[in-house]
């Protein structure tokens, strides 16, 4: 009996060690998820605080010089090239036919084509990918009509305003749709009151927007109406240590380079770490090492390049078939106010100026050339602000309300319009236009059918 009743303690005694010993365990797992979770959103806060100040880049170039007869000089602009057609801009040579290349035979930045398989490469987990991402290639997201283009794939942003004080999800502000394993995949948390998509934008011509020099763009804002007047958001330029420049990719520009992005989407969408933002994503805040077995940097920072040489390297989306309609458009867009904001040519800094605050020198193939894109790469409050800055703090809370007028260069290649997909025509894209956008709103609708007929046309040639 006794033996009996001193065997059964020993074992609840055992029980009683084990079941502590694993609590404590949980406790301090959890608390070193966090804290792990903790320091990489702080170190990532770190890289995105910008330094210094925004540099010229050279005189502006903000009016269209058409070309002169007879031979251009080096200096006379020059319409920069556009098609959908695979094909290089000259930044990089065209390379070895796209079909002949493999895993085995690519090499990083060689080419057009050897940048575009990495562009459009999937990785698998044993590469990095995840735990936490949204799609496995570049391409899955950017593809319409040719590699580089935009897509309807739309990705989830939320946070929350306590106090009138904007705070990310638990684990930033972008959530991951996708993960390696159920235990890390991403929620929308219930005290997010900020929710939005955001539709997968083009890059093609990306490499023309990058070489506009920082003047230009300031020339532009300044020169629009005070009531119509943009924003210029400045950003750090990753692979520059954090030296700050103009931004102008993405729905918020929320970027200046064309490498920083790549970077940005490489953790962000597909969860690979490089050297420029070497720590992993948290999964709502929680660590997941435990589900991560590649050493980071994931990459060693190729393939980063090679895609920011793939979208230098894109030509412009060309324009459809002109006639007199649309002719009759075109002056009525400029008449009405659209171009103010939609502004209709830019032309690129010269051939070796250095931009991205000194870590690019804009090459012959990207200077000095005239582009097409019907935007001005500045932020507007149209009403449609999807109400999540740039990032979190004092400096970025006016971006919260205001998007990028989204450049209308390729428009006829797209059915979902406006940040968040949820304009289905043209027309109702317009609609949505208030705010600083509103007394040309109006003006569209005082337009007559036979005018408005003509600027949908325009629209639909572009
Ligand atoms: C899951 C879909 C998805 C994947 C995968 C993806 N992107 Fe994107 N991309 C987007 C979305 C959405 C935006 C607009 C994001 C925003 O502004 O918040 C965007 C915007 C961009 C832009 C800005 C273009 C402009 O001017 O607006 C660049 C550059 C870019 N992506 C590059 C890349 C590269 C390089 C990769 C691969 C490493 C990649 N993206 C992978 C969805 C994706
Ligand atoms: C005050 C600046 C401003 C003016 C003026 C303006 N827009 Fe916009 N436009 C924007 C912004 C900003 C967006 C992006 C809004 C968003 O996605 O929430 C946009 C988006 C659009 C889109 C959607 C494009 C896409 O790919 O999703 C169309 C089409 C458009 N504008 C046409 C026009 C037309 C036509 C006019 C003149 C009647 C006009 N805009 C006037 C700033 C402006």
């Amino acid at each position: 009996m006794l033996g009996v009743r001193r065997r059964f303690t020993c074992r609840s005694w055992y029980t009683v060690a084990i079941v502590l010993s694993t609590f404590l365990l949980l406790v301090l797992l959890a608390a070193r998820n966090e804290a792990q979770g903790q320091s990489a959103a702080e170190r990532r806060r770190e890289r995105f605080t910008g330094t210094g100040v925004v540099d010229a880049e050279g005189p502006a170039n903000d009016r269209v010089h058409e070309r002169r007869a007879g031979r251009p000089d080096r200096g006379t602009p020059q319409e920069a090239q556009t098609g959908f057609d695979n094909a290089t801009n000259g930044f990089d040579p065209q390379g070895p036919a796209y079909d002949s290349l493999t895993h085995d035979n690519v090499v990083p930045l060689r080419s057009f084509n050897d940048n575009r398989f990495i562009f459009e490469e999937f990785e698998t987990i044993g590469d990095g990918l995840g735990p936490t991402y949204n799609a496995q290639s570049c391409r899955e997201c950017h593809q319409n009509v040719v590699t580089g283009g935009g897509s309807q794939i739309t990705v989830h942003r939320t946070g929350r305003v306590t106090d009138g004080e904007f705070f990310e999800s638990l684990g930033g502000s972008l959530i991951h749709s996708r993960a390696i394993h159920p235990d890390v995949m991403e929620f929308v948390a219930g005290t997010d009151n900020v929710r939005t998509f955001r539709l997968s934008t083009s890059t093609l011509g990306g490499g023309y927007v990058e070489a506009v020099a920082n003047s230009t763009l300031l020339a532009i804002r300044d020169a629009q109406p005070a009531d119509m007047r943009g924003t210029a958001v400045v950003v750090p330029v990753l692979e520059a240590g954090g030296s700050v420049r103009i931004g102008r990719f993405g729905w918020k520009s929320q970027h200046a380079s064309l490498e920083s992005f790549a970077a940005d989407a490489y953790l962000n969408e597909m969860g690979i770490t490089t050297p420029l933002l070497p720590d992993e994503n948290t999964s709502m805040g929680r660590g997941v090492a435990a589900y991560d077995d590649v050493a980071d940097p994931e990459d060693d920072g190729v393939d980063v390049q090679a895609f920011a040489n793939f979208m230098r390297a894109t030509k412009a989306p060309p324009r459809g078939p002109i006639d007199a309609q649309v002719t009759t458009g075109d002056v009525l867009f400029g008449r009405i106010g659209c171009a103010v904001c939609h502004t209709p040519a830019i032309t690129t800094a010269r051939p070796g100026t250095r931009v991205n605050a000194g870590a690019f020198t804009v090459p012959e193939a990207l200077g000095s050339k005239i582009i097409r894109p019907y935007s001005d790469f500045l932020l507007h409050d149209i009403g449609t602000g999807d109400g999540i800055p740039v990032l979190p703090g004092e400096e970025y809370a006016g971006t919260a309300t205001r998007m990028r007028t989204a450049p209308l260069w390729g428009l006829r290649t797209r059915n979902r319009l406006m940040h968040d997909g949820l304009a289905f025509t043209v027309e109702e894209a317009i609609q949505r236009h208030r705010g600083q956008a509103e007394p040309t709103r109006r003006r569209y609708e005082a337009l007559d059918s036979a005018e408005k007929r003509a600027l949908l046309r325009f629209l639909s040639s572009l």
